[in-house]
């Protein structure tokens, strides 16, 4: 398994470019099972997720190449409909092939994801949805089975406790994209992976409307066809650098990010004190000259602040001055990486799914474990900021979800490397 040491503290400067969305091309790719033909998606990050995903498709019997960051995705007339434990073990997105297949093949067999660190995210909102299009499911053996004599539309609350959900949205979007009539999703998630979705889809031939929103129509067809897409920048990813160059004092220049869907971020780092600026060829600057304030956030569905920046933003408020608030409102159990920042000298305590985080003027180097992703990039973030070594193990979360981080981060003087143990 491989390490990250990461020689602390450093102040990250210069310019990095964002790849594509990893969670918009996952359900992208789930897609291309609507139809026969094939399909071409550009700008996809060779991620493991999306390795992950591409396997998935290959075990149904769909041909899959890569070229660079291009997929050719060429389904013919693949029979398989089932989605392994060993897969959806290791990615839960793996999910959002249910709405897929069940429209094409009317039958889908798919592993149950189980809980995962980040909590227990459970996935009755996409059986409540993909049920109403007229879907009958079981759980048997650990495995979802979902079978249809024919899709049909109809009128679908899917809040949840939580708010909207990303991948139940998705999921139910495509299966309604061929069932018979008309489908109204209310409470959609309005995520922009959710409005690449639509896009995409309405390129293949699906009758679309409301994506944008809350409410999303969708207008039933027979058939859809291949279609050739390029994927949105990586907002997480835009962000994470964003958050680092704040923590590190620095001063980073993002390239190939859409400013649009950072507004939460952004709103909120101005607050705290950086200096953000959008340059005539829209990339966006991000700078810090001193310690910056500590603010109180809420994670909230899209657009409110995302739950998947809130442990880098952890890192960031464990190094700002003051007393931080940030309280986690989609998965209230999303905070292995405290304990974790905690050991490099922060000082945070929980209380529910609040974190209180005194900022501390230094962080020391340590030995860490990444848990999820999200809670291996704050480490890493946090491993820039210390003094002296800091090594990280398990960072094959990192893996997941960040294209070359290290490459990138040691282009902006990062001194960071990886090494086999
Ligand atoms: N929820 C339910 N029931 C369900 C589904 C969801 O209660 O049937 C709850 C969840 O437990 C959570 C909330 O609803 O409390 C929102 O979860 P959501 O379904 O939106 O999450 P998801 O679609 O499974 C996607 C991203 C996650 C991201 C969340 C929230 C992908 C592949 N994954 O997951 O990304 O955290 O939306 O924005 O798009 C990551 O990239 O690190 C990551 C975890």
């Amino acid at each position: 398994m491989d390490k990250l040491i990461i020689e602390g503290p450093t102040r990250l400067s210069g310019q990095v470019r964002i790849d594509g969305s990893k969670n918009a091309a996952l359900p992208i790719i789930a897609a291309c099972l609507l139809t026969e033909s094939k399909s071409v998606i550009k700008g996809v990050p060779q991620l493991s997720d999306v390795f992950t995903m591409c396997k998935i498709l290959r075990t149904v019997g769909v041909k899959v190449s890569f070229l660079n960051d291009t997929l050719e995705i060429h389904p013919g007339g693949y029979t398989g409909n089932t989605a392994a434990y060993d897969y959806v073990s290791t990615m839960r997105a793996s999910i959002c092939i249910l709405g897929p297949l069940l429209a094409k093949q009317l039958y889908a067999k798919v592993s149950l994801p189980g809980g995962c660190i980040i909590g227990p995210r459970p996935i009755f909102i996409h059986t409540k949805g993909l049920n109403a299009l007229g879907a009958d499911i079981k759980v048997e053996h650990g495995y979802l089975i979902a079978k249809t004599k024919g899709l049909k539309g109809n009128t679908i609350y899917l809040g949840g406790p939580f708010g909207s959900s990303v991948l139940a949205t998705a999921n139910v979007m495509m299966a309604a994209t061929l069932a018979k009539g008309k489908t109204i999703i209310e409470y959609a998630a309005c995520e922009p992976e959710i409005i690449d979705l639509a896009e995409f889809l309405i390129k293949m031939g699906a009758r679309i409307k409301g994506h944008k929103t809350h409410t999303i129509e969708i207008d039933g067809v027979k058939r859809l066809h291949g279609a050739t897409h390029k994927i949105i920048p990586d907002r997480i990813e835009a962000a994470t650098y964003m958050i680092a160059s704040c923590a590190t004092k620095g001063d980073i220049t993002i390239k190939g990010a859409n400013i649009n869907h950072l507004r939460a971020l952004i709103d909120i780092l101005i607050e705290a004190g950086a200096v953000i600026t959008k340059k005539p060829n829209g990339a966006i600057r991000v700078r810090a000259n001193r310690r910056l304030k500590t603010i109180a956030l809420t994670t909230l569905p899209y657009p409110g602040f995302p739950t998947d920046l809130q442990a880098q933003m952890m890192s960031l408020m464990a190094v700002s001055k003051g007393i931080a608030i940030i309280t986690e409102k989609i998965y209230p159990e999303r905070f292995m990486h405290v304990g974790e920042l905690n050991r490099m000298g922060a000082q945070i305590s929980l209380e529910g799914n609040s974190a209180i985080v005194h900022g501390a003027k230094n962080l020391s180097g340590a030995e860490v474990m990444a848990s999820d992703l999200r809670a291996s990039a704050a480490l890493v973030i946090g491993g820039m900021v210390a003094k002296g070594k800091t090594t990280i193990s398990r960072i094959y979360h990192l893996d997941r979800g960040y294209k070359d981080m290290e490459k990138k981060l040691s282009l902006l003087g990062a001194k960071i490397k990886r090494v086999k143990s």
